[in-house]
């Protein structure tokens, strides 16, 4: 099974993919955590990408796709993959078809998670996550049973830093224009689903693995 998620900052992307990874048995591939895993352990990547990050501007299309070509060399990746923030320009998803056809293989299907922009403010701004192990809460709509402490781990929970409402709102206008459009690319390919993100984490599931039709047990 090889997906692409598209959908704006805070649509439940990576939650739909940890859900997603975990029934199909294929890894999550998400740009945004290899970038800030390069930033926390302070690479030479990590160095250069951090002030873009924290603004909320997109890292250059080369170094991206040199991240996710590297990632999808590795042996887990070989059976599958869904891809969660990548492509995000059309130059990144033309790079992407040309390095999957050198592979002589090919995207079964680009699942978009539609929610409002109010909720993704909503969303955004209640985010915290495990410093440990990555693990997302959200403290209005899913708040852990400790306030700061991941329940899987003990680790500490904290906000993005990309995560206030003015880089918010930055990343919402950065979405619109470099990455919509990826819309009406994956639409005339014929494998583009739009998905309504609203609702609980599981009734967006649900309507992920139907759009998936039959590449993951239902
Ligand atoms: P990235 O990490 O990809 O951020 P994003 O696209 O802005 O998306 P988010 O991770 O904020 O949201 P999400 O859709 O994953 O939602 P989540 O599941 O967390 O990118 C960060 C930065 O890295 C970019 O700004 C850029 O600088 C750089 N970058 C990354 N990829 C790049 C690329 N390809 N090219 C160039 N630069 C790149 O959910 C959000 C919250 O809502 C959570 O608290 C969650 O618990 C909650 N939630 C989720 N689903 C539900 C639900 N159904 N109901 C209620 N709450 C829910
Ligand atoms: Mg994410």
């Amino acid at each position: 099974m090889r997906v692409i998620l598209l959908g704006p900052p805070g649509a439940g992307k990576g939650t739909q993919g940890r859900m997603l990874s975990s029934l199909a048995q294929v890894p999550e591939v998400a740009s945004g955590d290899l970038l800030r895993a390069a930033v926390r352990e302070k690479t030479a990547l990590g160095r250069e990408v951090a002030d873009i990050l924290a603004r909320g501007d997109l890292v250059g299309d080369d170094t991206v796709v040199k991240l996710i070509e590297d990632r999808l060399n590795e042996p887990d990746a070989v059976g599958g993959f869904i891809l969660d923030g990548f492509p995000r320009s059309l130059p990144q998803a033309e790079l992407l078809d040309a390095m999957l056809t050198r592979r002589g293989i090919r995207i079964d299907r680009a699942l978009a998670v539609m929610v409002p922009d109010a909720e993704i403010v909503k969303r955004i701004s209640g985010r915290r996550t495990c410093r440990n192990c990555q693990t997302m809460y959200n403290v209005v709509l899913d708040p852990p049973r400790q306030a700061g402490v991941c329940e899987k781990c003990g680790g500490e929970l904290y906000q993005r830093e990309d995560d206030s409402e003015e880089t918010v709102q930055h990343r919402l206008d950065v979405y619109n224009a470099n990455t919509k459009p990826l819309l009406e690319y994956y639409s005339r390919a014929g494998i583009l689903s739009q998905i309504d993100g609203m609702g609980t984490p599981a009734d967006v599931e649900k309507r992920m693995v139907a759009a998936l039709d039959g590449l993951v047990p239902k």
